[in-house]
């Protein structure tokens, strides 16, 4: 079908596609951008084939990431011609923090790219897509306004794709961890005043959303301004979110040790919205290490707020991100951080191999840089230490019953997935009736990444209750 000319602002419908890449910051980033796009006329679609605009939401952390933006950019170049050969027009943008970190050199590799821009000017999209679509070259757009985009956003527009649901609140990061680009392409950190998230949270419970998590690529140094003029930290913000009316679970992601405030371990132990789960990145268990990173704690500092918090929230269970081979790292520094793991027990964890970054401080590190094999081999090492942890967590569900708030459709036939408390993947046998609500689940299987059982009737419960009585008498 012929698409004509007319890209400016009108309500003929249009197809946009968006790839998002990285982090659960940029997942939200990718609604935000396709609310702002819709009184254009831009519909999402699933597929860039024959897409009138299509965004890659990017992401620079690691090198892989910054990579894949490049070749996926070649084969929407491909999908761009043939549209142009049907006598249409495929805008590409590229978004997220490789725009901000490489700006207009993208343009350079990628000429048929027309927008790039950075994560805080998705607000002014409309003015860059006219900018893009009726003026002659690309649009660049990579500052950091003064105005804050969340101001500015469509009040309304934030519909929630099912019950559980992202809530920016925070962004960037003032703490220069050596290895990290983050600093750099989000920027100084931005708290959203509390009277705002409140509001979007109420909004998304009114449409059905039952949990929340709270997003901030360092969450828990929230300080955004409360009603009572004062700077409120996470926990307090947490504590006031558990009291809006049909909210039943509230996380956060993702924070930093040094971070974590009495209010919030408390929080921990006193809020039963709060879940039993916290994502809570280490990076390396060798203080030598930890100090070269730059993050300001040792080993011993994390294990103790590890055990303040497990003194609050005896159900915790953990999460971490784990960095091998930084340079200068040796086979002690990578035994101190198996042994903290060994010492912790996560539930999960994500491990990546070092990866220089331009323009920070540890990519200078000359002569100093790991092998690669040597990386790759500690990968390994860390990745089949945290899934054995992983498989013993999961294991020790089997037989309990556990909360699964239902949010997607499985792929067998009546199979509905939600998450557990502890972030878990389960699959039930359930009729659809049951999607987005909270629902008692029985454990019978637990694997590597998931949990399967079923749900627990009316009946069942009865059953169990009576047996409890007879116990008990
Ligand atoms: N190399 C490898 N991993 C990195 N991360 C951040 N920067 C780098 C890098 N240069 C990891 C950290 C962080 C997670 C989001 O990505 O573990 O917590
Ligand atoms: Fe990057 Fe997290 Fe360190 Fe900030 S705290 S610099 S986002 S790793």
């Amino acid at each position: 079908m012929r698409k004509g000319p007319g890209f400016g602002v009108t309500a003929l419908k249009k197809k946009l596609f968006i790839k998002t890449y990285g982090c659960q910051m940029n997942v939200y980033d990718s609604d935000r951008m396709a609310d702002v796009l819709g009184p254009l006329g831009y519909e999402p679609t699933d597929t860039p084939d024959g897409a009138d605009m299509v965004i890659l939401n990017t992401c620079h952390i690691r090198e892989k990431a910054s990579e894949k933006v490049y070749s996926e950019l070649g084969r929407i170049r491909h999908l761009q011609n043939e549209k142009a050969a049907d006598g249409g027009r495929m805008v590409v943008a590229v978004a997220g923090c490789v725009a901000q970190a490489e700006g207009a050199e993208i343009m350079m590799r990628a000429p048929h790219v027309d927008m790039v821009f950075g994560p805080q000017t998705y607000h002014q999209l409309p003015e860059m897509v006219t900018r893009a679509v009726r003026g002659a070259g690309g649009v660049v757009n990579t500052d950091f306004p003064v105005e804050s985009k969340f101001d500015l956003l469509p009040e309304e527009s934030a519909k929630p794709q099912g019950p559980a649901a992202f809530l920016s609140v925070q962004e960037g990061c003032d703490k220069f961890c050596t290895f990290c680009v983050v600093p750099y392409t989000r920027g100084s950190e931005y708290s959203r005043p509390v009277a705002q998230v409140l509001n979007e949270a109420k909004r998304l419970v009114s449409h059905g959303v039952r949990e929340i998590t709270l997003l901030g690529q360092n969450v828990n140094a929230f300080h955004g301004e409360g009603p009572d003029g004062k700077a409120w930290g996470l926990g307090r913000l947490i504590r006031a979110l558990a009291e809006i009316d049909g909210l039943a679970r509230i996380r956060y992601t993702t924070s930093h040790p040094r971070d974590m405030d009495d209010d919030l371990i408390d929080a921990h132990g006193t809020v039963p919205q709060l879940m039993p789960f916290l994502h809570l990145p280490v990076q390396s268990g060798s203080d030598r290490i930890l100090a070269a990173m730059n993050r300001k704690h040792t080993g011993d500092d994390y294990r103790r707020l590890i055990d303040r918090l497990r003194t609050r929230q005896p159900d915790l269970a953990l999460s971490s991100d784990f960095i091998t081979g930084f340079p200068g790292e040796t086979d002690q520094d990578f035994a101190d951080t198996l042994r903290l793991i060994t010492d912790i027990g996560f539930a999960q964890a994500y491990s990546f191999k070092y990866s220089a970054r331009p323009g920070t401080p540890a990519a200078t590190l000359e002569g100093r840089q790991v092998d690669e094999k040597v990386k790759d081999e500690r990968l390994q090492a860390v990745q089949q230490l945290l899934n054995a942890q992983q498989v013993a967590f999961n294991q020790t569900m089997i037989g309990r019953t556990l909360s699964v708030l239902f949010d997607r459709v499985g792929k067998l036939e009546g199979q509905l997935l939600g998450r557990s408390a502890y972030m878990q993947s389960v699959y039930v046998q359930a009729p659809a009736r049951l999607m987005g609500q909270m629902v008692e689940v029985h454990i019978t299987g637990a694997y590597a990444n998931s949990l399967s059982g079923h749900v627990v009737t009316g009946e069942t419960m009865t059953q169990a209750a009576s047996r409890a009585v007879e116990v008990h008498a």
